[in-house]
């Protein structure tokens, strides 16, 4: 099948979904308003870092002229049997879905739509944005258009092997646009399965389920790790236990969830939905910051005037992704406490920490702390020798990613979460 897709959005998900497509053949143009990104792709600079496999098919795909960028959205979609959406939705101020971004792409694919061209959602979208907003907004003299959504599940860092390992969940608006959708993942994906839900309502709905899901899993064990704390338990070692049975699958506790996902899904259910857990584990988890700060001030008697390095930005490791990252509640934290709190991320510049108003530390080891956070370990952490860390008295472990052991024997009190 020789198919043409424009891939509209070139972050971390689109261009890793545009470089999966080239390289099963299909001709791919990928639209960004980002000028300087789009310069970049066509001049062979992969723009994503950490993302495996992605430089080297990038490069064969731009090699064999099957990929190009453009900002022209609207000429590369008239020219597309297939588009893929994949601009972010995330939240305003107030908490409520921001489609600025979906609107404005969806404006320009409408500008250059032909009757029969396939538009697929995989952005992540409150239940009813494919029928309803971009259904409407595409609509061309009552003739509605062939429509799909189809949500994102792969992780970035690892997208190409998440495609395919996960069946691909798949909800058409009518059989004419399933049987284009069936045809285009087919072609373009080497997924287990094409998994068919009866319409774009349950394949947005599947995709808020499965990141509530985790949110709220995250807050019980988030919980049950406040419990531990208090009952002298190791929640770890009882979680393992715990999950030894087939029925428990419950998740690790921390300082917090982040990234743009797990903390905005919740907020995509209608305000009227009447579900009460997802708000709650919402609260729970930004909730830890403040707990593990907490346990920090405790160990440390007070954390008025002390010096706290927070180890890792980004919200999970090796990932450069520091939207709602658990650091900032953190650094928020001991600042209300008195406290100075610096910031080391092996993947952002100091120029990058500053912006985001943090105070990045002068450099590994630091001159002087009382304690740290370890808010993601970064693989580029894995050498670090606590003992050359003068000062320093306690180490949090917001991650339960440290060896006691080892943080004890440079010398320092080793706190966990529920351990
Ligand atoms: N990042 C993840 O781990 C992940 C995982 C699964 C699903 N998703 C979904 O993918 C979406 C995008 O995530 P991402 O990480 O690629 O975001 P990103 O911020 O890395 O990239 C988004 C891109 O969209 C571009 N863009 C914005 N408005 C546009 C417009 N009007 N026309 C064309 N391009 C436009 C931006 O310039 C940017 O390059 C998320 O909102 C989510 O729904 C993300």
């Amino acid at each position: 099948m020789s198919v043409a897709v424009a891939v509209v959005g070139l972050g971390k998900i689109g261009l890793t979904l545009a470089a999966q497509y080239a390289s099963r053949g299909l001709s791919v143009i990928g639209c960004d308003i980002n000028a300087a990104l789009v310069e970049s792709v066509n001049g062979g600079h992969c723009p994503v870092d950490g993302e495996e496999e992605l430089e080297e098919r990038l490069a064969n795909a731009l090699r064999d002229e099957r990929l190009t960028a453009t900002v022209d959205t609207a000429a590369a979609v008239a020219t597309s049997d297939v588009v893929v959406v994949i601009v972010p939705v995330g939240l305003t101020g107030e908490q409520t879905p921001d489609f600025t971004h979906l609107d404005a792409a969806i404006a320009d694919i409408a500008g250059g739509l032909r009757p029969g061209t396939l538009v697929v959602v995989e952005t992540t979208v409150p239940v009813g944005t494919t029928r309803n907003r971009v259904g409407e907004a595409l609509m061309n003299e009552d003739q509605p258009p062939l429509l799909a959504a189809s949500p994102e599940r792969v992780s970035s860092g690892h997208i190409f092997r998440d495609l395919r390992s996960y069946p691909k969940v798949i909800g058409a608006i009518d059989e004419a646009s399933w049987t284009k959708a069936e045809a285009f993942y087919s072609a373009a994906l080497e997924a287990p399965s094409l998994l068919r839900v009866r319409d774009p309502e349950t394949a947005e709905f599947s995709k808020l389920a499965e990141g509530i899901y985790r949110d709220v899993n995250i807050a019980l064990a988030d919980e049950l790790a406040r419990y531990a704390d208090a009952a002298g338990i190791d929640v770890i070692e009882a979680i393992d236990a715990a999950n030894s049975q087939p029925y428990s699958h419950l998740h690790q506790p921390g300082v917090g969830v982040g990234g743009h996902c797990l903390p905005v899904y919740p907020y995509f259910l209608p305000k009227d939905s009447g579900a009460k857990l997802p708000l709650a584990a919402r609260e729970i988890n930004d909730g830890m910051a403040a707990y593990g700060v907490s346990k920090l001030e405790q160990a440390l008697g007070s954390l008025k005037g002390a010096t706290v390095l927070v180890l890792g930005l980004a919200y999970r490791p090796n990932v450069k992704e520091a939207s709602h990252s658990s650091a900032l509640l953190i650094t928020e934290a001991l600042r209300a406490r008195g406290a100075t709190a610096l910031i080391h991320d092996p993947l952002y510049s100091d120029a990058e920490l500053a912006a985001l108003g943090l105070k990045p530390v002068a450099g590994l080891p630091p001159e002087h702390t009382d304690a740290v956070i370890v808010q993601a370990w970064h693989d580029a952490y894995d050498d670090l020798d606590f003992a050359t860390f003068s000062g320093c008295k306690v180490v949090l472990d917001g991650r339960n990613a440290l060896d006691r052991a080892r943080v004890e024997a440079a010398g320092m009190r080793y706190l966990g979460i529920g351990r």
